[in-house]
């Protein structure tokens, strides 16, 4: 973890008048869905030291509050009561150069793929795989963003917060985040977690030397075939990724959504078995532990729900996994028709998909 004299604490005296305070922002423009909604009060956040002046600020030091980063996991149903603090931390360097690992420092307010670019444009390769997921580097760690066989906690080395109460600035290991499957310590409510209780502020992400390939997932592995590249670089796992994202998932700015609406649901050997006695299709991945990886998306397929629609909310027609908005989605909309596809799949599988965005 980086030594604590890089990150000086939050000391410089917070001015609470420097704080700009918006009304009734639009925040249509702030969720990659694309849904109507209205802050009724919304602050910039653009440094740890603003987070302070939040919190020591007379009014909205108690107002509850909402943390927004790049929206890319989110589905607004309502207008936002609490104070939005929107995320925009910039700033993107080289920490240190120790001779396993680069550690890289990313604002929270960086736009990902921005940082994968960056730090392979910069000699510094590990993030690849996860190229074009959408969101920003503070929300990585929050649902530990993954894809291609990487998840966010495979390359973190820690994450700075401030506190939502008393305005402290703390530094979290990677190894206390609590991670999971789409989960973290900033996820979790229960006790000692840190959902609503905090904001991210800086993330630092640790990049291995020497670098090594992470392939063995069927599509790299397909494009090594096509291709006859059998030891692609890190800039050629690169493009190989955003071209199969740009095949089967919309990009945000064209089309709406919040990339998988449900995560893929694990169950015990015997209950795959069950499944695979009346499907034997399913597409299912057997974990390390025991247990057994479904493909959501292929359930939803198999229900039948591609291209179906309520309203302008509707089924991706190329991954069932993504709800896009076709146009004047609202927020209800999206939640209706991820009801009935969880009513559906219960009802053939004996499922109950959970959701991944965060509904509001
Ligand atoms: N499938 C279908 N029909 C569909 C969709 C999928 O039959 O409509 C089948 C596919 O053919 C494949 C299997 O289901 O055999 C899994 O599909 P895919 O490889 O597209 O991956 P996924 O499990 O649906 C997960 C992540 C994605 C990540 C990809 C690649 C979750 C919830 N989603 O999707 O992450 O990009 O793997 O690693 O774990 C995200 O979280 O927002 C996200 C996009």
């Amino acid at each position: 973890m980086p030594e604590p004299t890089q990150h000086p604490p939050i000391s410089a005296p917070p001015s609470a008048q420097d704080l700009v305070v918006e009304t009734d922002v639009n925040l249509r423009p702030y969720n990659t869905f694309g849904l109507p909604a209205v802050a009724r009060r919304l602050v910039r956040i653009r440094s740890a030291l603003d987070v302070r002046r939040v919190v020591d600020h007379p009014e909205l030091g108690r107002a509850p509050k909402f943390v927004l980063g790049g929206g890319s996991n989110l589905v607004l149903t309502k207008d936002v009561e609490p104070v939005v603090l929107k995320v925009e931390i910039p700033g993107m360097r080289l920490v240190e150069e120790r001779p396993d690992a680069w550690i890289v420092e990313a604002g929270a307010g960086v736009v990902w793929h921005e940082l994968v670019q960056w730090t392979l444009d910069q000699g510094y390769p590990g993030l690849e795989n996860m190229a074009l997921i959408p969101g920003t580097a503070g929300a990585a760690p929050v649902q530990n963003i993954g894809a291609y066989g990487l998840e966010a906690k495979d390359r973190l080395e820690a994450v700075e917060i401030v506190d939502l109460v008393t305005g402290r600035a703390a530094v979290i290991p990677a190894s206390a985040c609590r991670f999971g499957y789409r989960d973290s310590i900033f996820k979790q409510s229960g006790f000692g977690g840190l959902a609503g209780k905090s904001v991210i502020t800086r993330v630092w992400m640790r990049l291995p030397r020497p670098w090594q390939p992470v392939l063995g997932y069927l599509e790299i592995e397909r494009k090594m075939a096509e291709t006859g590249v059998t030891a692609p670089d890190a800039r050629q796992i690169f493009d190989w990724i955003c071209a199969v994202r740009r095949a089967k998932l919309p990009d945000p700015a064209v089309i709406g959504n919040a990339g998988s609406f449900f995560k893929n649901p694990v169950v015990t050997a015997e209950q795959c078995r069950d499944i695979i006695g009346r499907d034997p299709g399913i597409v299912h991945y057997p974990m390390p532990d025991g247990s057994v990886k479904l493909a959501a998306g292929w359930m939803i397929d198999a229900c039948g729900w591609k291209g179906k629609s309520v309203g302008d909310a509707s089924v991706y027609d190329k991954q069932a996994l993504v709800l896009v908005n076709k146009g004047d989605a609202r927020g209800a909309e999206v939640v209706t028709l991820a009801r009935a596809i969880q009513e559906s799949v219960y009802g053939r599988f004996g499922i109950r998909l959970e959701p991944e965005p965060v509904v509001v």
